[in-house]
């Protein structure tokens, strides 16, 4: 049996913020449970909720040195879904209403937390042959397995794989404070490991050291080799090249299905999506106070509002979109200037945009069901799971050709009769805008065609079958 530990700093269902919850969350359950355990450990945040902490069983407590004081470190297991999950309790650093908190005390929470890591495993009943990290926040991990604790023989052969949800957030702080926050010596901080720019980097570690590297797509795995993508790393992107894979990511289908969804109006599938589908549109359209028509095109958004997202282009143009025959449906929370930007639209337009500026799961599967398209126009997308959920609800995505959007929505074809959905090249408000309106064109006036475009999507598979394989290959050639 090979064991795989998953570290990382969310998971579904405990505690999400966007697309790396989902990841972890879901894809340890698709692994061939002959050949590997995959286990995932996990800060114990107090913001879990009880249905989940009473679930838990408290396994054991240690001391461990770090910073200079001797801190608690509390042990907790789980078994969810089939999959069993480890929890590091230790209130000062996981308490707070939110995952993350200010970008200082995130380097030291989970510096902390990859040292607890590394050091619980000694005591849990589970030594892996892979420990597989995620992000920023494990960056340290595949450092100190081969700096200190590589030297005890226990941590002897245990590999490591870096996996990149999203280069642009890299655990930077200067020299001094991630030397101090690492406890790492001086040999780690030159511009071939854990420094860049004069500043310390917690996932340049991680990509260093690991010995393998992924990211969640393959166009991305090219695109941040380049700088435009690269974030100031594309040069050890590429030095990295031959054990950098893009594995593309998929979405759990029985959280994601539109046929056996309790928090939709109305369930439909591929066979009855062109009667049934449009009961979500319309009740959707009278619990929003939207115009109830059945025949008004639907698009939505539900997203992180942040530039990554490509909502500079959307203000640029939202006066023309909202001036066509469309509702717009957006559900996300982010950066205030676009908060405002949805809340000023929403007063606005009163009749056709409905903003929703809060966190809610069941909203988001109102959302991709209820719509006709969905709009993600990224500056720049690792993957993207927000697509694959429009595409498994029969939503017709309308996205830039970027990272995961490109490996995952095909462009629709009109002459062969192919295409998932609609995109556009060039980050450039007009050139979407052009493409939003060529997809409101094949709607109106092209409507079988725009049905057949449904079949299409609903047909396509991104659950995680074929993309859990590529990482047992993965752990294969590690082993
Ligand atoms: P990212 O991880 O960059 O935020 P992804 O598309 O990979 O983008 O994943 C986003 C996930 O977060 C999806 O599951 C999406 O439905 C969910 N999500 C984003 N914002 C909200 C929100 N306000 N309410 C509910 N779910 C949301
Ligand atoms: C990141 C990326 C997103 C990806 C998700 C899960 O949040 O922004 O594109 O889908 O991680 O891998």
């Amino acid at each position: 049996m090979k064991k795989i530990l998953f570290a990382a700093s969310e998971c579904v269902p405990f505690v999400k913020t966007g697309g790396l919850a989902d990841v972890v969350g879901s894809l340890p359950k698709y692994f061939n449970k002959e050949e590997f355990d995959v286990r995932v450990i996990l800060p114990k945040y107090m913001m879990i909720k009880q249905e989940y902490t009473s679930k838990m069983e408290y396994l054991t407590n240690f001391y461990m040195d770090y910073l200079g004081d001797h801190k608690y470190v509390g042990l907790f297991r789980m078994v969810h879904d089939g999959v069993t999950f480890y929890f590091i309790d230790n209130e000062y650093y996981f308490s707070g209403s939110h995952p993350y908190t200010d970008a200082f005390f995130d380097l030291e929470k989970f510096a902390f937390f990859s040292k607890a890591v590394l050091s619980s495993l000694p005591i849990l009943d589970f030594r892996p042959d892979i420990i597989h990290c995620h992000d920023w926040q494990t960056g340290l991990i595949p450092v100190h397995l081969k700096a200190g604790f590589g030297y005890n023989p226990f941590f002897q052969g245990i590999r490591s794989i870096m996996t990149i949800h999203n280069l642009k957030f890299q655990g930077v702080w200067s020299v001094e404070e991630i030397q101090r926050l690492s406890e790492l010596p001086d040999y780690f901080f030159s511009s071939d490991k854990l420094e860049a720019y004069k500043d310390g980097n917690m996932l340049k570690g991680g990509i260093v050291y690991a010995d393998k590297v992924t990211t969640v797509s393959n166009t991305y795995a090219n695109e941040i080799k380049t700088p435009f993508y690269g974030e100031g790393l594309d040069g050890l992107m590429r030095a990295r090249s031959n054990d950098l894979w893009g594995i593309v990511n998929g979405i759990d289908y029985e959280s994601f299905d539109p046929a056996n969804d309790d928090l939709i109006y109305q369930k439909y599938d591929a066979r009855t999506f062109r009667k049934e589908k449009v009961k979500n549109k319309t009740a959707l359209q009278k619990d929003l106070g939207l115009e109830v028509d059945p025949k008004r095109m639907m698009i939505g958004i539900v997203s992180r509002l942040t530039d990554q997202k490509g909502f500079d282009l959307i203000q640029c143009v939202l006066d023309q979109i909202c001036s066509d025959s469309v509702q717009l449906v957006v559900l996300g929370t982010g950066d205030a200037k676009y908060e405002n930007m949805f809340r000023h639209y929403d007063w606005k337009y009163q009749n056709s945009v409905s903003a929703h500026i809060y966190y809610s799961e069941a909203m988001s599967h109102k959302i991709y069901a209820a719509c006709d398209a969905f709009l993600m126009p990224s500056l720049f997308e690792p993957c993207g799971l927000s697509q694959l959920m429009s595409l498994r609800y029969g939503t017709l995505p309308i996205v830039r050709e970027t990272g995961g959007l490109k490996d995952t929505v095909e462009p629709y074809n009109e002459y062969e009769g192919t295409g998932t959905g609609f995109s556009f090249a060039n980050y450039n408000a007009h050139e979407m805008l052009g493409c939003i309106r060529y997809a409101e064109h094949i709607y109106y006036d092209k409507k079988r065609e725009w049905n057949k475009l449904v079949d299409r999507a609903m047909a396509k598979d991104f659950s995680w079958n074929s993309s859990a394989r590529q990482y047992e290959n993965l752990y294969r050639s590690l082993l």
